[in-house]
């Protein structure tokens, strides 16, 4: 099915089923230890071997030898593999990284060999018996020293330079009679996904399957299949459940190459997971990134010029972190510049991250407006509000298919206590805290990608959708069920709904935060024809057959559903796909985010005490499982803000804290009192499902509303993330 043109009425706008705040059908699984996660498909795998990945011990150079006699020898070892072993593997088309290394090593902890035993525990103590010697080279790994020397990005290898402009920015910026030009940096940062990158690797003869934790499992087989040189067909993934994805693990990593590798040179299944310290340093990571902001305004707060460039680095080939893209569609004003710039560094790779690109530009955007906001003698939300437009201003004459920015703004601030906020910062105390407000903006892509699904239904009445689409934790399973419950006009208890297996049809996965709306899209084409399937199977034309209550209704008769597959099970596939409508509108989701915090006057410990969402998706397919995802989302945003920072040893070229205990990410006391404010709105032009992706909205801005709040309580104004208390405690004179 293909869509073309904006969605009328459909079976969807019933709303039986969709839109009802549904549990999480899978939650009692997870609740009791039942849900099996990618190294515990212990029934399905008998026998397995344990593999131990080994990370280079050097951040840059060369493997000189890999001394074996040992571990070769050690108790329950049966294979070892290297580089040398097996050839020269390729790389996939998502990450650059090298994913079995030698003799050059690109990165510090990139695996150089897998050991495989009887094992776990033998497996890893035959490991710390490889005695490799390596030749050291010099490496780069300070942005801030690279950054001027870095170029300008391009468009995949050789495309278009990542930049834009329009207008004049720099003569508007020039005579702009007030002016914003500050420096902002976010830190590298990693994941922190509770479950570590896992797999068991089992080969039957040529056919490989992995259950793996891959979110975009086409992307995954497609991988494997060419860094290990075998045909896609022969490959399949499963991944039934995923314990939290963020972006760390979109398609193949070591895990499931050394896992693969590891079991071919044992002739047993292997299972593999990551050690947590191996993680940070041999995965993905988010770049840090330098971002440069101008804004110049008239004294009515009017934006006449804005300007954002912004500095991040990568492995040789590698994506640049795309931070400027919200600036490019977030606020007014006829002069725009925005540039990318990308410098080398011999870190391992940057790629997405919890929003990437967007989550990390709006750290520093949004505080900047703050700034403005100040400089004008304007409420930053009235600044926001001013600025607000309902097209693209790159490409004016190119609308919103929705943008409600404004209503965000005004709704949050309405329901938070906005106008309680003292404007002169540090004004607000309470006892030894002081106590500040911020706000921020939100804006995030929606994204709509190609999907497909299978029903199929049974004399019984059953209905079972497979798409390999991907449950990361935010509840696909339930969306989709609610999707078919809905489409075939029965209860979710009729349906059974089978994702994570790549033998199915293929969805675009979990990530970009186009999960929801493009897989729940996917299983709405194939339930159209499985209801022309139903409706020929029993003689009732379709345009007349009515769905509901487990019945078939048409021609003044009445069938039950499963009627319809008395003689054979009934089966039908189809797969949405889309027209030019993405590109005629600007098709975004959008909120607002408001903050209250307190800092300590004496210590300046910082505690976020209240925070709101208020949040624009096009339609909300469950309440429940959009304001879970948004909470989540709100929770990384205070992480980015106040914690998350993975610290470069620029002498080593490492990230010295890879470990949970040193990376620390907001536990339970760290979070407060949230609230999440759904301005539900169908939107025609994205789907027949007219829902967009709110995943991860609900962490851009979050930050910088954060920092807002702390400026606020302070007058002091951090512009390096995260915000520890050693950047305010000497600048808090307001106790003394
Ligand atoms: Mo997401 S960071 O695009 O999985």
């Amino acid at each position: 099915m293909k869509f073309e043109t904006p969605a009328g009425i459909n079976p969807i706008d019933q709303l039986r089923v969709i839109g009802k705040p549904t549990d999480r059908i899978e939650g009692p699984l997870k609740t009791t230890g039942t849900a099996k996660y990618a190294y515990e498909h212990n029934d399905e795998v008998s026998n397995p071997a344990y593999g131990y990945v080994v990370g280079a011990a050097i951040a840059k150079g060369r493997i000189k030898t890999i001394d074996q006699t040992k571990a070769k020898v050690a108790p329950g070892v049966l294979a070892i593999v290297t580089a040398a072993s097996v050839g020269a593997l390729q790389q996939g088309k998502f990450y650059v990284d090298r994913l079995l290394a030698g003799p050059e090593i690109d990165h510090y902890h990139q695996a150089v060999a897998v050991v495989v035993a009887e094992t776990f525990e033998q497996a890893r103590a035959a490991a710390s018996l490889l005695k490799i010697s390596y030749t050291k080279t010099k490496g780069v790994y300070d942005l801030a020293a690279a950054k001027d020397s870095a170029p300008i990005s391009r468009q995949g290898q050789s495309g278009p330079l990542r930049q834009t402009n329009v207008g004049d920015f720099d003569g508007a910026f020039a005579s702009a009679p007030v002016k914003l030009d500050e420096t902002y940096t976010t830190p590298d940062q990693t994941h922190a996904m509770m479950e570590p990158h896992a797999t068991i690797a089992h080969w039957d003869g040529d056919m490989l399957t992995c259950w793996c934790c891959i979110q975009q499992l086409n992307w995954g087989a497609r991988d494997v299949a060419t860094i290990l040189g075998i045909p896609q067909e022969n490959i399949r993934l499963i991944a039934t459940f995923i314990g939290g994805g963020f972006g760390g693990k979109g398609t193949a990593l070591s895990d499931i190459i050394a896992a693969s590798l590891a079991a071919q040179a044992a002739g047993r299944p292997v299972k593999l997971a990551l050690p947590r310290p191996l993680m940070m340093n041999n995965t993905i990571h988010r770049p840090a990134t330098i971002q440069r902001i101008r804004i110049g305004a008239t004294p009515d707060g009017t934006i006449t010029a804005i300007g954002h460039e912004s500095w991040s680095g990568n492995l040789p080939g590698g994506g640049v972190e795309s931070a400027t893209a919200s600036t490019r569609l977030l606020y007014a004003g006829a002069n725009r510049f925005t540039q990318l710039r990308l410098a080398v560094l011999d870190l391992a790779e940057g790629s997405a991250m919890r929003a990437p690109g967007e989550a990390t530009g709006m750290m520093a955007l949004e505080i900047a407006m703050d700034e403005l906001a100040e400089k004008l003698n304007i409420d930053p939300v009235a600044l926001r509000i001013k600025n607000d437009t309902q097209e693209d201003p790159e490409k004016p004459g190119r609308k919103f298919s929705s943008r409600k920015l404004v209503e965000c703004l005004q709704t949050g601030a309405g329901q938070f206590g906005w106008n309680k906020r003292q404007a002169k910062p540090g004004t607000v105390r309470e006892g030894q805290w002081l106590i500040g407000m911020g706000v921020a903006s939100a804006i995030r892509g929606a994204p709509i990608m190609k999907s497909a699904a299978r029903v199929r239904l049974n004399r019984e009445g059953i209905v079972t959708v497979e798409t390999d689409m991907t449950d990361i934790g935010t509840g696909s399973y339930t969306i989709i069920e609610q999707t078919a419950a809905e489409m075939m006009g029965v209860t979710m208890d009729k349906v059974v709904v089978k994702l994570g297996d790549s033998s199915f049809p293929t969805s675009p996965g979990s990530a970009g935060q186009w999960g929801a709306a493009s897989a729940t899209s996917g299983v709405y084409a194939a339930c159209v024809k499985l209801r022309d399937a139903v409706a020929n199977s029993l003689g009732v034309r379709v345009e007349e057959a009515e769905f509901v209550g487990g019945q078939v209704r048409g021609g003044n008769r009445s069938y039950p559903l499963g009627d319809a597959a008395k003689a054979t099970e009934l089966v039908a596939q189809d797969e949405m796909t889309y027209g030019t409508l993405s590109r005629e509108y600007a098709q975004d989701a959008f909120g607002a985010h408001f903050v209250e915090v307190g800092v300590n006057s004496y210590t300046g410990e910082i505690r976020v005490r209240r925070m709101l969402a208020v949040c624009h998706a096009g339609r909300i397919l469950n309440p429940k499982a959009a304001r879970s995802q948004i909470i989540g989302a709100m929770t990384m945003g205070v992480g980015a803000a106040l914690m998350e920072e993975l610290v470069v040893d620029k002498q080593v070229g490492f990230f010295v804290n890879h470990d949970l205990a040193g990376y620390e990410v907001p536990v339970h006391a760290d979070i407060p009192h949230q609230e999440v404010v759904l301005l539900e709105d169908l939107d025609p032009t994205m789907s027949p499902m007219k829902a967009k992706g709110i995943g991860e909205l609900g962490i851009v801005g979050v930050a910088a509303a954060v920092a807002n709040a702390v400026y606020n309580a302070t007058g002091i104004r951090v512009r390096e993330y995260p915000i520890t208390l050693d950047k305010l405690i000497d600048k808090l004179s307001i106790n003394a």
